[in-house]
């Protein structure tokens, strides 16, 4: 009985073994872009699941390792991780027609938090209130006339992700940047990795508007996809203008009608900036800030 017992425990090791082989071997000769080496059966599920890390900057910190394009096999389940603007170009707009189309539900994943930033940090001088005179609210026709305002909205969005990642489904096998994403494959677009890309981004976790004073103008329709807050391609957000006219109005008529503080311990400690993610990333704290009527 005993040598029985051994012998079928072999043979399913045996199994299991040549099985994995053949999945390493089978990364290389179907050319998946690289990543990080999966365990036999659960894959790379240690290397995410269990960093302490929300899933975004999970991702982000596995992208410098193993490059913009990376492959994690979660369980069965095959993922490519694109997290740059330039593959970002490939996964949103170039295969976004026909090849890479479908969706897979996001799940959610346990919290970390980064360094305090918040619009508490805008400088004096940036007060906007010769802009806006007399009048109660702020239009959008302001806006114009408020470029640092505009410079905060951007940065905010750049820096604190709403929707951090999107994921796709691979409907056929594309090839990009000469790597193939196999068809069936989950594709995750770590929008939040390319809004930390070192390269594009110096000093990608700092809160500095001034990053959007330059010449160069940032649009939100994704054109340039190294800032891409509502996603680009087809499936950018479907309300993008709205909710972007109405951040700028309702952020520069709170600041114009009040001043504004922090709570004392907030005052003390910095802002407390960890994360939660549910259907859309915030925070784990919410603030609560204190306005004093001008
Ligand atoms: C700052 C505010 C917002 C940001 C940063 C944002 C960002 C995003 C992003 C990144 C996506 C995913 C696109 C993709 O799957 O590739 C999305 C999708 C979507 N958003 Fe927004 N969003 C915002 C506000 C809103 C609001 C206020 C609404 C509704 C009133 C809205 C409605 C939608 C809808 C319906 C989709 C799904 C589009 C589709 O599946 O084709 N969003 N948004």
């Amino acid at each position: 009985m005993a040598i029985f017992i051994a012998c079928v425990s072999s043979l399913v090791l045996l199994l299991l073994v040549s099985r994995y082989v053949y999945q390493l071997l089978g990364n290389v000769r179907g050319r998946l872009p690289p990543g990080p080496l999966p365990l036999p059966i659960i894959g790379n599920l240690l290397d995410v699941a269990f960093m302490g890390l929300l899933l975004h900057r999970c991702l982000g910190r596995l992208a410098k390792r193993h490059g913009p394009l990376m492959t994690l096999r979660l369980g069965r389940v095959v993922v490519i991780v694109a997290s740059s603007p330039d593959t970002a170009r490939e996964v949103l707009q170039t295969h976004n027609n026909l090849s890479l189309v479908g969706r897979v539900p996001p799940d959610a994943w346990l919290g970390a938090g980064h360094a305090a930033n918040s619009v508490f940090v805008l400088p004096p001088n940036h007060r906007h209130s010769n802009v806006v005179g007399d009048k109660t609210h702020v239009d959008h026709s302001d806006m114009d006339h408020l470029p640092f305002l505009r410079a905060v909205v951007r940065e905010t969005l750049r820096l604190q992700m709403l929707v951090p990642f999107v994921p796709n489904k691979a409907a056929t096998s594309v090839q990009v940047h000469g790597y193939t994403i196999p068809k069936g494959s989950t594709v995750i677009m770590n929008l939040w990795g390319v809004h930390h890309d070192a390269e594009v981004w110096p000093e990608p976790d700092r809160f500095i508007p001034d990053r959007f004073l330059g010449d160069k103008e940032f649009h939100f329709l994704g054109a340039d996809l190294e800032f891409i807050p509502f996603s680009a391609g087809r499936r950018i957000c479907l309300v993008f203008p709205l909710a972007s006219r109405m951040m700028h109005v309702i952020l520069a008529t709170l600041l114009h009608r009040f001043e504004w503080a922090l709570p004392r311990l907030a005052e003390q400690n910095g802002v407390d900036m960890s994360e939660k993610i549910g259907v859309t990333l915030s925070m784990a704290n919410p603030l609560k800030a204190i306005p004093k009527p001008i």
